[in-house]
């Protein structure tokens, strides 16, 4: 018997790169996962691919979560508490919100990937991060294959960073999340941001609803924000940096047009896209691995197969800001190998 070709990754995340694993399997619910689990417990796992780049062949089995399901499972007269499936993608859900009106994610719309994703980075965008609604996470653990609720207080969310890239990181399997979303006349809208103030200027006349906000952050995205299946990408690759205020202060004396968000008393957020840019490197491409010409945060792939080559140009992206500004970036994107 000849020998059995390898299972090839490329449409399996979002910048398309081409590296191969043992396997591919999907995995269509909680006991379907854990046969697999129990059968290969090596398995890494990929949700919508949108957050990952590999950067070799994988000598592990791929399990792609793919379960559904969207269940109220508690209400009071103000709010519900829904149950989404990890592998519900995570629009999709927006959406769902939209259509039975209930409150908490708008700001999220048209965030790329699947909802058992969304904790381990903490989605956020235009000033709400999954943590504001996030109640509960619900895991298999990979060890003695029980399942688990770990309570949202527990996740240790912060700025694109959890539990999950931590101590619990390769040790669990996220199967569902528990949000908690406001019911129609209860919503709190968010609408500190620039840019959304901006996109809904026009409806002064009328009551801003949950829809108007989506819609404006669909819209500013859209502008904004390449779309991977036209141009594969990973959206944010780097995080914005942390430093503490008397860095700060001395920077802003030379850069004096650098825009810093406040994070806590010690401490300011830097857009990382403004760093990159100001290095003169917004649409700067070295062979088929580029920064996107509008929006310097992310990597765009013109197409290299190879995911070696997209972090080899992420490094080099570092050292160009780190000796333009002396500013560590990190990847936002989680590197397999
Ligand atoms: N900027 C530039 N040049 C650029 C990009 C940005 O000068 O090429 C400047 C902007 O002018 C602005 C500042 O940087 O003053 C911030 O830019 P923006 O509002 O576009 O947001 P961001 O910090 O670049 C973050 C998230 C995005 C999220 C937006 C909106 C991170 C790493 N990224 O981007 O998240 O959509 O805010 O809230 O925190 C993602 O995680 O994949 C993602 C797209």
């Amino acid at each position: 018997m000849g020998k059995r070709l390898p299972s090839i990754l490329t449409s399996y995340n979002t910048i398309r790169v081409g590296h191969s694993c043992r396997s591919i399997q999907i995995v269509h619910n909680t006991a379907d996962l854990s046969a697999k689990l129990k059968d290969q417990p090596e398995s890494i796992i990929i949700g919508g691919g949108s957050n990952i780049l590999i950067i070799n062949d994988l000598e592990q089995p791929v399990l792609i979560i793919n379960n559904k399901g969207i269940e109220i499972i508690d209400e009071d007269e103000t709010s519900v508490l829904v149950q989404i499936a990890a592998g519900e993608i995570w629009h999709e859900f927006v959406l769902w919100c939209l259509e039975h009106n209930l409150g908490g994610v708008e700001n999220l719309s048209l965030i790329p990937g699947k909802c058992g994703a969304a904790p381990i980075q903490n989605i956020g965008a235009y000033g709400v991060e999954i943590s504001d609604v996030l109640r509960e996470v619900r895991v298999i653990d990979r060890a003695s294959l029980e399942q688990r609720v770990i309570k949202a207080e527990d996740c240790a969310l912060e700025y694109r960073n959890s539990i999950f890239k931590h101590e619990l990181k390769n040790k669990v399997v996220i199967t569902h999340i528990v949000l908690k979303l406001s019911k129609p006349d209860h919503h709190k809208l968010r609408l500190s941001y620039g840019a959304i103030q901006q996109e809904l200027s026009s409806l002064e006349s009328k009551e801003i609803t949950i829809q108007d906000i989506s819609r404006a952050v669909v819209k500013i995205r859209q502008t904004k924000l390449p779309d991977p299946s036209d141009l594969p990408n990973v959206g944010s690759f780097f995080k914005n940096p942390i430093i503490e205020n008397c860095i700060y202060d001395k920077l802003v004396v030379r850069h004096p047009d650098m825009p810093s968000y406040p994070v806590d008393e010690k401490r300011v957020k830097i857009p990382a896209g403004w760093l990159i840019d100001k290095s003169g490197l917004k649409g700067y491409r070295i062979g088929d691995v580029g920064i996107h010409v509008s929006q310097a945060l992310v990597i765009v792939n013109h197409g290299t197969t190879d995911g070696l080559e997209i972090l080899r140009f992420s490094q080099f992206i570092q050292r160009e800001v780190e000796r333009t500004y002396g500013i560590h970036i990190s990847p936002e994107v989680n590197i397999l190998t």
